[in-house]
């Protein structure tokens, strides 16, 4: 017989875990179903975020860089220390100690608000039911039914058939958090959030580093005053980033794997130890249920959903990477909120306009809102604000003044449209960037806000300054 809930939950990534939380806090009866299993086969909660994405790429991010400060900057500071080397499967062992302390952190918050828990794989019956099934076989060990079925299945690595993964030399993204020596020479495909961040990680440690990458301008999604800052910057670093290079083929042989692909010269042939396959992700959309459910789809196969995360039936909804929108963990959790919310009887909605990015390269990569190029192709007039981190006492202070913040307001009403931030700590200070927007901002709000000295995020004071042509501590122009 099957249990009765008001809410079933599938998937418990920061979307599905999120939303069954807030679901158990405002009173409804939730059970959340997942399939993920660690090493040792067990439930490991928090899905692709926190088992092999966001947390794991950013525990490698900080030891990388620790490594990188002890071989670039310590000399400047004056601090001279043992000859530091690396201990990868320490490095290893340490990100697998914080997924762990994570994942197990969910597993105590579902049972402090009394979310229940099931382990296996759910498959959307029609009558609003869920069967679970075990693990990797077809048996069913659980049938749920519920008024609401939340689905938050997340999203998997996009495979090209030209490079096939074989999950030693050619690998996705949760193969390169798991290499157990630095390569010597690491090739990427896809210059995108993954190729930049894993590329940083692995060439701080050591790796020379190639990308290859197809589409002929780089991070064309950012603003191109900072994408080309950030361009010279990861070049300095030694990424060799290869634009408008599209692959032929990738094939692994004799411990090395050979590329090809073609540029404007011609055909290129390049061979590395290791290849990591970072083209995208693609939503999980296929694997819950048959023909019976009619749910829509979008042109992406995400499945189709209103501002509400609403689909085409009543009663379920869909939420997180499966759906339109960035492939964010925070977008996701704010739907997971908002649905939550909304089953509830409350009237909630997401600020889809006001959707921070982050790429955690060094420096960091930080926007929210419209860049310039937006605005142009929108005919949207607008006056911009530029601080340059050479001008700012505090990044000068840290031996870490590269980069820019840059703020768009409209011409005529002065509200802030966009901030575009390439600096140390960018992804901590655009979290004021859209406090303000949101908020509805003018530039002469954040001019007329006083800031801490010295700080990085005085940066954002200044440029809301230059945005009224009055910064103080570069010539305004
Ligand atoms: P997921 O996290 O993918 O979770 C879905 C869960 O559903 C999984 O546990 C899965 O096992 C389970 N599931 C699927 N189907 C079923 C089923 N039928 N039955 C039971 N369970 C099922 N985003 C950021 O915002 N910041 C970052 O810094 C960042 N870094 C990233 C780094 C990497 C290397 C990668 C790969 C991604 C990164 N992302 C980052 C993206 C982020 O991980 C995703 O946007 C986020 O995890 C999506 O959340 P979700 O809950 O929709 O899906
Ligand atoms: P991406 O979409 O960010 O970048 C993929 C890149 O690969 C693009 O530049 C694309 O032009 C290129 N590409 C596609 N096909 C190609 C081909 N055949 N040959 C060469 N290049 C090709 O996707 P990525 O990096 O895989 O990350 C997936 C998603 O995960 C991101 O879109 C983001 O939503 C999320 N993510 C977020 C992070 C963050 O918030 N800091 C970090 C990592 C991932």
């Amino acid at each position: 017989m099957s249990k009765k809930y008001d809410v079933v939950v599938i998937g418990a990534g920061p979307a599905g875990y999120v939303a069954a939380i807030r679901c158990a806090q405002l009173g409804l009866s939730v059970v959340c179903v997942d399939e993920w299993h660690n090493r040792a086969g067990e439930s490991s909660l928090g899905g692709t975020c926190l088992n092999v994405g966001c947390i794991p790429s950013k525990a490698l991010l900080e030891s990388s860089h620790l490594y990188a400060l002890s071989q670039k900057q310590f000399e400047d500071h004056g601090i001279t220390a043992a000859e530091s080397g690396i201990d990868v499967p320490a490095m290893m062992a340490r990100k697998d100690r914080v997924v762990n302390e994570l994942t197990q952190g969910i597993k105590a918050l579902f049972k402090a608000n009394k979310v229940k828990f099931v382990h296996g794989h759910a498959r959307l019956a029609q009558g609003k039911k869920v069967e679970v099934h075990e693990r990797g076989g077809k048996k069913i060990i659980d049938t749920l039914e519920a008024k609401n079925i939340i689905l938050a299945s997340g999203s998997s690595s996009v495979h090209l058939d030209q490079a096939p993964l074989d999950h030693q030399y050619i690998v996705d993204s949760t193969g390169a958090l798991e290499f157990d020596a630095v390569p010597e020479r690491l090739g990427i495909i896809g210059a995108g959030a993954i190729g930049l961040e894993l590329g940083s990680v692995w060439s701080r440690l050591g790796s020379e580093v190639v990308l290859i990458e197809a589409m002929d301008e780089f991070l064309s999604i950012v603003d191109q005053q900072i994408s080309r800052a950030a361009f010279h910057s990861y070049k300095k670093q030694g990424l060799d980033i290869r634009i408008n290079a599209r692959l032929l083929s990738a094939t692994a042989k004799n411990n090395e794997v050979q590329v090809t692909y073609e540029d404007n010269r011609g055909a290129q042939q390049v061979t590395f130890d290791r290849l990591i396959v970072a083209v995208g992700r693609k939503p999980n959309s296929d694997t819950m249920f048959g023909d019976e459910i009619e749910l829509e789809f979008d042109e992406r196969a995400c499945i189709h959903v209103n501002k509400h995360c609403e689909t085409s039936v009543p009663g379920i909804y869909a939420i997180g990477d499966i759906v339109r929108g960035p492939m964010l963990a925070h977008k996701g959790s704010e739907e997971g909120v908002m649905v939550a919310e909304r089953i509830a009887g409350q009237d909630s909605s997401v600020n889809y306009d006001h959707i921070p990015s982050v790429i955690y390269s060094h420096p960091e990569i930080a926007w929210v809102g419209k860049t310039e190029q937006d605005c142009e192709a929108e005919a949207i007039p607008v006056n911009i604000g530029v601080f340059p981190m050479s001008a700012s006492g505090r990044a000068r202070a840290m031996g870490d003044s590269e980069g820019m913040v840059k703020i768009i307001a409209h011409k005529e009403t002065d509200r802030v449209l966009g901030v575009h931030i390439f600096a140390a700590q960018a992804s901590e200070m655009i979290a004021q960037a859209v406090t303000a927007m949101a908020m509805q901002a003018s530039a002469e709000d954040i001019a007329l806000t006083v800031f801490a000295h010295p700080t990085l995020s005085e940066s954002l004071h200044e440029a809301a300054l230059a945005v009224g042509r009055r910064a103080i501590h570069i010539k305004n122009g």
